[in-house]
């Protein structure tokens, strides 16, 4: 029968690799974590993980493509809560349902936001940036992913708590901004820290604050925003693995599995916790969980989007 044939299937899954859809460019936090944990759960699901990069319009192009493919547990998503959770605010004509058109897996791991410049800004402290900003407002440039990402969402509060309208130029990923930022091309970003450590080590961009509620512990010495007297622009930002509407339980049981092995390896760990990332706590690791938090920043995010007035432009 039917039922038999389906039992079969999912007691063979994986049958063959699997796709993990990173929506955004190689080098940004996405990327970043969502090959730290592929390379982990391929080694527990006897297949290869594979990343491929859809990037584009702030993942909503990736994301789109997982919630079309076959709900079996083959094509899966690392989506991180901007296109995830801000898209539906700003995207009327979204192609899929962030909340109802995926069979959440787990929260890999978040990471605060932190602002970093290029080394030609003349600035060591939020205070001196708000300043330099506010007077070379038509001079300065302000990367981010595409509108709806993190990057642009945390910049744009920024940027109205500073009272400046800058130029925003959108990559289609931190990684390839990260790299203008360094070049010099472009004065500043607001992404995950998992992405800038590289760089803030090498003294390549300069972090002036933590976007978040409390300072990192691999850069203890960068204060919050809040510490720097602008609160209220706090963002900390979960990438999590989603798999499209349908897969059936007992694959989302497996690949959840292979998550929390994943997360919870002490090397692996230790790369999270290097590069400023944290996997969840134990109560935050269910699909269950990332179920409840995901609809909760829709809801939160959304408030956020429409009272700040941001648009896709
Ligand atoms: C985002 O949250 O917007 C993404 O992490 C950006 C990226 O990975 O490039």
């Amino acid at each position: 029968t039917l039922g038999t044939a389906q039992a079969l299937a999912q007691q063979a899954f994986p049958s063959r690799y699997i796709t993990m859809i990173v929506p955004f460019a190689p080098g940004g936090p996405t990327d970043i974590v969502g090959r730290i944990v592929a390379e982990h759960m391929s080694r527990t699901l006897g297949q290869q993980v594979v990343i491929e990069n859809v990037a584009g319009v702030a993942g909503t192009i990736g994301a789109g493509r997982v919630a079309k493919a076959a709900p079996d547990g083959h094509t899966i998503l690392v989506g991180p809560m901007s296109t995830m959770s801000f898209s539906p605010a700003l995207y009327p004509k979204l192609a899929f349902n962030p909340l109802s058109d995926f069979e959440p897996i787990g929260i890999a791991a978040s990471a605060p936001i932190m602002l970093v410049t290029n080394n030609a800004i003349p600035a060591t402290k939020l205070s001196e940036f708000a300043d330099h900003v506010k007077a070379n407002a038509g001079a300065l440039t302000n990367g981010n992913a595409g509108v709806g990402s993190t990057s642009h969402l945390a910049c744009l509060l920024l940027n109205n708590r500073v009272g400046v309208s800058v130029t925003l130029v959108p990559y289609r990923g931190t990684g390839p901004a990260l790299q203008d930022v360094v070049s010099g091309q472009v004065g500043y970003l607001c992404d995950q820290v998992t992405s800038l450590m590289s760089q803030v080590q090498a003294k390549t961009v300069k972090p002036l604050a933590v976007l978040a509620p409390t300072r990192s512990p691999v850069l203890p010495d960068v204060p919050t925003a809040s510490e720097a007297g602008m609160s209220g622009i706090d963002m900390v930002v979960w990438n999590a693995l989603f798999a499209p509407k349908g897969t059936p339980p007992e694959v989302i049981e497996k690949l959840n599995s292979a998550l929390i092995k994943a997360i919870t390896d002490p090397a692996s760990r230790e790369r999270f916790l290097q590069l400023g990332a944290e996997p969840p706590p134990d109560t935050q690791r269910s699909p269950q969980a990332l179920r409840e938090i995901h609809a909760a920043d829709v809801a939160k995010w959304g408030e956020v989007i429409r009272s700040a007035n941001v648009s896709v432009e």
